[in-house]
């Protein structure tokens, strides 16, 4: 079953069905950014179905191929990804992942850490909570599209209080004693308000207003398409659950693609993109609502 969604001016068309089969009716190098969590190993295997984390890369390596060669050679893959504790011992199949992405023709070009700001507290005898999982930054090519202005950050307490102490010697730019490089790096950013980030995303997991048990929240996507796609880029989610990165997409004007293989988590996407586009000023075109209600039976 396949959706579309548009305003005219850009489109969201979600898929129901398995990844691999829908992304070899893709076009090669036609996608600026894959932004996806695929469903961990054994883990949630009540909700959608797990896979043992000893068969993990086997199973994601024909997906994987099949991303690179959607993927244009200036775009960027994001895999949310951690491994699980089995045994007593954190399992290795996301280190064995990247070393088959990289055999596979990928290259691992950048990680960032998603720190849960809001994640449960608990007691284990042996660890402490979980409180962060990997974003893995995949490229077919070194040189890729990366808007870095476009998820800059207040400077904030830390410039108030670090530049505030910066000597006079420091602000001229003088590094001449020390050689540290600190004095020039620093009075740079002297009188001004924004700062880049670094790659560690402190973003709270939403759970409370969402269907979906491992659901991202909206802002991780969202920096994610911000950072590595301008209006009219293509994004795609092949595990897009109930969603999210397709609503990402809409509310940033970038075109989308989503496949979920869950009938129902399927129903929610379209429900949710579709009122994503209802919402959008240039929402002009007859909504497609109806159609899916049909088949599914949901109401809106
Ligand atoms: C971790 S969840 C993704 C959640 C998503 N990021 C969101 O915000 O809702 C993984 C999803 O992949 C789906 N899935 C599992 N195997 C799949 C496959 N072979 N093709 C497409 N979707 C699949 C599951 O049903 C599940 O909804």
């Amino acid at each position: 079953m396949m959706m579309d969604f548009t305003t005219g001016s850009f489109s969201s068309t979600l898929y129901q069905g398995d990844c691999f089969d829908v992304l070899r009716t893709l076009p090669d190098n036609s996608v600026d950014l894959i932004v996806t969590s695929p469903p961990y190993a054994d883990q949630r295997k009540s909700t959608y179905g797990g896979i043992h984390p000893d068969r993990y890369v086997e199973w994601f390596t024909p997906t994987a191929i099949e991303l690179l060669r959607v993927l244009k050679p200036t775009g960027t893959f994001i895999l949310n990804i951690k491994e699980k504790v089995v045994n007593g011992e954190r399992h290795t199949y996301v280190l064995q992942l990247i070393l088959r992405m990289r055999e596979v023709g990928w290259l691992w070009t950048e990680e960032f850490m998603w720190h849960k700001k809001n994640s449960h507290p608990g007691k284990w005898p042996n660890r402490f909570r979980d409180n962060w999982e990997r974003l893995l930054q995949f490229n077919k090519e070194k040189q890729f599209a990366m808007y870095q202005d476009a998820v800059m950050v207040p400077m904030g307490k830390w410039a108030e209080s670090r530049l505030r102490n910066l000597s006079e010697t420091d602000k001229r730019r003088d590094n001449s004693r020390v050689g540290s490089g600190f004095g020039k790096n620093v009075s740079k950013w002297v009188g001004r308000d924004m700062a880049y980030p670094s790659n560690v995303l402190h973003m709270a997991t939403e759970t409370s207003n969402k269907n979906h048990s491992a659901a991202f929240p909206l802002e991780l996507p969202s920096w994610f398409i911000k950072l590595f796609t301008v209006e009219g880029d293509l994004v795609l989610d092949p595990f897009m659950g109930q969603g999210t990165s397709c609503v990402a997409a809409t509310q940033l004007q970038r075109n989308s693609i989503g496949i979920e293989l869950n009938e129902e988590y399927y129903g929610l996407a379209c429900s949710n993109v579709d009122n994503t586009f209802k919402q959008s000023p240039t929402y002009g075109q007859p909504s497609l609502f109806s159609v899916l209600n049909e088949s599914h039976g949901l109401t809106e």
